[in-house]
């Protein structure tokens, strides 16, 4: 990246006003030439029109593969400016600086970019890794408490999977969390980004481990799915789908009751939600073969044996999740 050419900075109109001016008299200052590439706010920027029509205006503005694409947002501002990075003229410099918690600690790191079809979230994307993830957790200052608390989700899930020492953090210091003390949101966006980094470095393109990432997402995307997108956010949908995965590794004597009741109160605690109506029929299940995961018709789960540790199972008899969805109707 060669200061001189141009910066395209893509964000919504929202987050541009609080953070623009800053962002753009720190490139200008370093020697880039800024332009603003703006998208409307949420999950519908991220669809095929907006690559076009920010691809077009990338022509307009002359870029060429010297210049650079820089998200200035949340998760859908990076999955979207990264695809396009990716794709324009076969690829151009991508730099995230993350602005959700969500962003911060999960879909900033590793590289998967991608857009939304009519048909299904993330249907057409890529892989393409930025040159440079720059997280400023000040920004969380003006971040809504709704978007704050679903980020946790994303942090719990990260001690589930792989740091027991690092969910009893979380155990304990749940208030200075929510009250985000600086010590504190440093230690948890950084040691999610390692463990994210951890997994992604071991199996970048999701040949098996990083699959692991997915502990509570085949529960949360039947659930996005049932609610309606939107009505429910992603991170809500995640923590109750961790503590469906947590109850059926239970009920497959996979892990102990203790385990359970741990992830059960963390959530409390943080104010997630820790169950859905899955509506009391069976209908249900067919939901669940949409799953990525599902290869050959079986479904996959990802389940824990205990605080720290995953595994991944194909052995999830279809009655054992009936009964499951099913027990605790509200
Ligand atoms: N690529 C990956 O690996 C990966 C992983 C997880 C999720 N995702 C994707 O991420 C998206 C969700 O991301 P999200 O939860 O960040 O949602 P989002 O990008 O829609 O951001 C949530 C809201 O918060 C606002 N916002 C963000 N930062 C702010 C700040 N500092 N101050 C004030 N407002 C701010 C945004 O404008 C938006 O209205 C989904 O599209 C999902 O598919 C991708």
């Amino acid at each position: 990246l060669v200061p001189g050419k141009k910066v395209a900075v893509v964000s919504n109109d929202a987050i541009w006003g609080i953070y623009g001016k800053t962002v753009m008299v720190s490139l200008e200052k370093a020697g880039f030439a800024v332009h603003y590439m703006a998208v409307p706010a949420g999950e519908k920027a991220k669809n095929m029109a907006s690559v076009e029509k920010l691809c077009e205006e990338l022509v307009d503005a002359s870029f060429d593969r010297q210049c650079a694409v820089l998200a200035l947002g949340g998760g859908v501002v990076g999955d979207l400016a990264g695809f396009v990075a990716a794709v324009y003229m076969r690829g151009i410099h991508f730099i995230q600086v993350p602005t959700s918690l969500l962003a911060q600690v999960d879909s900033s790191v590793g590289g998967k970019v991608a857009v939304n079809l009519l048909s299904g979230k993330n249907l057409v994307g890529a892989f393409y890794q930025p040159k440079l993830v720059l997280i400023d957790l000040d920004v969380l200052s003006t971040l809504p408490p709704r978007e704050f608390t679903c980020g946790l989700a994303e942090v719990i899930k990260y001690g589930i999977i792989r740091d027991a020492e690092f969910f009893e953090y979380l155990e304990n210091h749940h208030r200075e969390i929510q009250q985000k003390q600086p010590d504190a949101m440093l230690h948890i966006v950084k040691r999610s980004c390692q463990i994210k980094a951890e997994v992604v470095e071991y199996d970048e393109k999701e040949g098996g481990l990083r699959a692991i990432l997915n502990f509570g997402h085949t529960f949360a995307h039947v659930i996005e799915l049932m609610a309606g997108y939107g009505k429910i956010t992603h991170g809500e949908a995640v923590a109750s789908g961790m503590l469906y995965a947590a109850r059926l590794s239970n009920k497959m004597g996979l892990c102990d009751a203790s385990t359970v009741k741990r992830i059960d109160d963390i959530l409390k605690k943080n104010n997630l939600p820790r169950k859905f109506d899955f509506g009391g029929n069976e209908g249900v299940l067919k939901l669940f073969y949409r799953d990525k995961k599902v290869e050959n018709a079986t479904l996959k789960f990802i389940l824990t044996e205990y605080i720290g540790s995953v595994t991944i199972s194909e052995k999830v008899l279809e009655g054992r999740l009936v009964d499951l969805l099913l027990q605790d109707v509200m």
